[in-house]
């Protein structure tokens, strides 16, 4: 593959690219740039932060899971790049200095990409800008002073950089009609999106995925369109923009969103890779089938809609023939009633080991509709139906709630693993309906909505 990008500034113009080698390989290795460090290599640890700007502006990713081609017609600054050619710092690498922010130093570049990018971008929540870099000695106390102490200071002029022409490559699709080109002349070819998933393919299993496409040029498949009737989302929006866009509509969701992965993930990871990767913990899939979305798929100018609950057919099985890809979804626009409660053993930057989402329309005290979905309760995400019968055409009353304990157990039979016993997670999700039911008649508050 060809590539065209900047690096800290300069043009750089690759020939025969391999298209699964990470940018952290190659700046490491080829260039010498060897400030981005090398953890966990698995998108967890944020060593790796660099910044890459495109159209959509600036965006802190995980170098360790990017790969070379992803970055066509991009510009891309490591820690080497966030100074100046004559040596000045960045504020906030003076005010890291100032704050005593560095102690082994060994995460600290990865901090100062994020740092510079969320800066570059006005973003102040540093909890979560920060939640991807891991910081073993110092602690986040003058880490997050420095960030603070840097944030009214200007963007230095230095990291202005005007975006290559992207190389033209085939396998580099431009639009989602060269994607379904590409695809249908090489149906077992593997499509890599945010490569938050295909990455640890490459780096944790070492293996082969020839032959490669990239959706991320299709800047059709990003958009996030708003009618009377639906709101629909191209399959290459990331997680990051999903987020933002989701937001006034279905608050919940968002919250829950600010909860997937960390920044650096939610950048690179899209909804159309959350979604047909299959994935029975998958945060977004029980949020979208509450809402009663539909899965738009092409293979060449054949398309065709389906309910995204039938999508997911068993364990790694999905309803997706060979050279067909997620084009888009649709949500119906509808009165907010969405809860969703993603429990895990860490607030931030974990997987979820129950997804819980509820959507329950009541009529004049009675449950006129409820659309209940699960992920990790199953080998796919999984709707309540034994639950949400009984609710249907009962009063909306802890009565009514309490009559759906036996039914949760026809419903799901979780499994036991690393992350919660079958036990606990059956409990949970009977227990996460009574919260939502509280929450509902303004019993209990969303512990989550209030942290600041
Ligand atoms: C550190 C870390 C933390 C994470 N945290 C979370 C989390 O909190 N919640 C969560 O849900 N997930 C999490 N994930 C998993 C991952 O981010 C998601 O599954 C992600 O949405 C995958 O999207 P992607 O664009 O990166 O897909 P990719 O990795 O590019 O692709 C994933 C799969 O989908 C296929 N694919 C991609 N796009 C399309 C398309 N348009 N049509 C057809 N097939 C397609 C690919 O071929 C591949 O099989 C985490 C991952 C990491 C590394
Ligand atoms: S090396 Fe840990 S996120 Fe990349
Ligand atoms: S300063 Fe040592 S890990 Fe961050």
């Amino acid at each position: 593959m060809d590539i065209t990008f900047l690096l800290n500034g300069e043009t750089v113009q690759l020939s025969d690219v391999q298209p699964t080698q990470t940018l952290l390989d190659w700046l490491r290795d080829e260039r010498g740039l060897n400030g981005t460090k090398e953890g966990c290599n698995e998108g967890d640890c944020g060593a790796c932060t660099v910044m890459v700007r495109d159209a959509g502006g600036a965006r802190a990713l995980n170098a360790c899971i990017l790969f070379l081609p992803q970055l066509n017609g991009k510009a891309v600054r490591t820690v080497e790049g966030i100074s100046a050619p004559d040596g000045t710092l960045h504020p906030v690498q003076q005010a890291m200095i100032d704050h005593h922010g560095s102690q082994c130093g060994f995460c600290t570049p990865g901090f100062i990409t994020s740092m510079a990018t969320a800066h570059t971008n006005g973003a102040t929540d540093y909890d979560d800008q920060l939640a991807g870099n891991l910081c073993r000695c110092t602690g986040y106390a003058p880490i997050i002073r420095a960030a603070e102490a840097a944030a009214d200071a200007p963007v230095p002029n230095w990291l202005h950089d005007d975006l290559p022409e992207a190389a033209p490559d085939l396998a580099l699709p431009q639009s989602s009609d060269e994607l379904a080109t590409w695809y249908a002349d090489n149906p077992d070819g593997t499509l890599i999106a945010g490569a938050t998933d295909v990455g640890l393919w490459v780096t944790k299993a070492l293996r082969d995925l020839a032959p490669v496409a990239f959706v991320g040029g299709c800047t059709d498949l990003k958009t996030f369109d708003v009618t009377d009737d639906e709101i629909r989302i191209g399959a290459a929006l990331s997680v990051t923009d999903f987020g933002a866009g989701i937001a006034e509509h279905h608050p919940s969701l968002a919250e829950m969103i600010r909860r997937y992965g960390s920044t650096q993930v939610r950048n690179a990871a899209t909804i159309g890779g959350n979604i047909a990767n299959g994935s029975p913990i998958g945060d977004s899939p029980p949020a979208l089938i509450a809402l009663g979305t539909t899965l738009h798929l092409r293979r060449g100018d054949e398309r065709r809609s389906l309910p995204l609950q039938d999508f997911f057919l068993d364990y790694g099985k999905q309803d997706r023939h060979p050279g067909e890809f997620v084009e888009a979804l649709s949500i119906p626009r509808q009165p907010d009633r969405l809860k969703c409660y993603k429990i895990s053993k860490r607030f931030d930057q974990d997987i979820s080991a129950v997804c819980g989402c509820f959507n329950i329309t009541v009529t004049d005290g009675t449950v006129s509709e409820a659309r209940i979905a699960f992920g990790g309760m199953a080998g796919i995400p999984k709707r309540a139906t034994a639950v949400e019968d009984i609710l249907t055409g009962a009063p909306w009353t802890e009565d009514t709630v309490a009559a759906t304990w036996d039914a949760w157990a026809q419903d799901f039979t979780p499994m036991s693993d690393m992350r919660a016993s079958a036990t606990y997670r059956l409990e949970t999700a009977r227990n996460l309906l009574t919260r939502y039911f509280l929450e509902d008649i303004g019993a209990a508050t969303n512990v989550l909505e209030v942290r600041v």
